[in-house]
């Protein structure tokens, strides 16, 4: 198959477009950054639509505003990023037969729930971002039902990110350059994911959508119905950010290093993030895509070249 990715150079992209490089089933045939192709402008959609989409059987948009608290206050380039992009993609993508995955978050939920969340529960964002991202998904949809929108949570990859974050300040505490302990919030719940792990799974769900072959209208030439609409992966297992923390200290070589839990209301952040955002992927694993614990993955993402620990001691 002849992939595209879109934002391909942050967390996901960059995974994605590592895979597709070294795989030998998948063709890498366009990875767009956002300085060689805005998804919120329709005139380079549309150009890539002309010139390049004939000659890819999949596209995926990992490109996202994802800054949170910055879209609070940048909501018109929230909304046109992660809203208008993914139209504008579906439309050219249904219009050349394309087949299509857009990446979507947790945080369309509003965190009340007390248990893992299904595709089916109604969208209840509560920050821009997850508004944003929200209308992405229904504006998707309505032009391409048969897009397939694969939610994840609480990523890490290469790049800037909440391990990458931790380690520096127990770096910083080690070395005695800051005091006091670790504070780090222990009321909202989710699920980490490797932004590796979720690229595979995107691989693998990519192949179950049609092995090369143009879908035809919304007719798609295959005896199995290939999946679409919403799903939902991550690794499994649940955590707090401060429990999360504590995992990434010991993993880390940093157990040493002093941490208490806080609260999320103590923060004072712009956006309001979900209490839990746990998601159901039950429908992943009903075919056959499991992702393993988030421990395991934090101890592989550690083991890479984006993970590795600064001091070298890990325990
Ligand atoms: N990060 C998380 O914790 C998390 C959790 C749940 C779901 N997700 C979703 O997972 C997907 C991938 O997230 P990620 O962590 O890989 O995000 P990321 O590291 O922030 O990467 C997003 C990429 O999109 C690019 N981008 C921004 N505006 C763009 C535009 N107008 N056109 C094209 N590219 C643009 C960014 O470029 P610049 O850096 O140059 O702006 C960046 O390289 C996103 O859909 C996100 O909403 C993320």
């Amino acid at each position: 198959m002849r992939w595209l990715v879109t934002g391909a150079e942050g967390q996901l992209g960059r995974c994605l477009v590592s895979q597709l490089q070294a795989g030998s089933e998948d063709v890498l045939a366009g990875a767009f950054s956002r300085g060689s192709l805005d998804v919120s402008d329709k005139g380079q959609v549309q150009h890539l639509r002309e010139t390049v989409l004939g000659e890819v059987d999949i596209v995926v948009n990992a490109a996202a505003v994802t800054a949170v608290d910055r879209c609070e206050t940048e909501s018109a380039q929230a909304f046109a990023v992660n809203a208008e992009g993914p139209a504008f993609l579906g439309e050219a993508c249904r219009d050349t037969g394309t087949r299509m995955i857009h990446v979507s978050t947790d945080y369309v939920f509003d965190g009340n729930a007390s248990r893992p969340y299904s595709e089916e529960h109604p969208r209840s964002p509560r920050s821009v971002y997850g508004r944003s991202k929200a209308e992405g998904e229904v504006r998707l949809l309505e032009l391409m039902p048969e897009a397939l929108v694969v939610r994840t949570s609480w990523l890490f990859g290469p790049g800037r990110n909440f391990v990458v974050s931790i380690r520096e300040q127990a770096e910083k505490r080690q070395r005695g350059e800051v005091s006091g302990t670790l504070r780090v919030v222990d009321d909202q719940h989710g699920t980490p994911t490797y932004a590796g792990d979720l690229a595979d799974g995107l691989r693998q769900l990519g192949r179950q959508l049609g092995g090369g072959e143009k879908l035809k209208g919304d007719r798609v030439v295959s005896e199995n119905r290939p999946p679409a609409g919403l799903m939902h992966l991550c690794n499994s297992g649940q955590a707090s950010w401060f429990s999360f923390a504590r995992e990434i200290l010991d993993q880390s070589g940093f157990s040493q290093v002093g941490i208490e839990p806080s609260e999320t209301a103590d923060l004072n952040l712009p956006a309001p993030r979900p209490s839990y955002s746990v998601l159901d992927c039950a429908r992943a694993e009903s075919l056959g895509i499991r992702l393993r614990s988030w421990q395991a993955a934090l101890a592989a993402y550690l083991g890479t070249e984006w993970g590795e620990a600064p001091l070298g001691g890990r325990s």
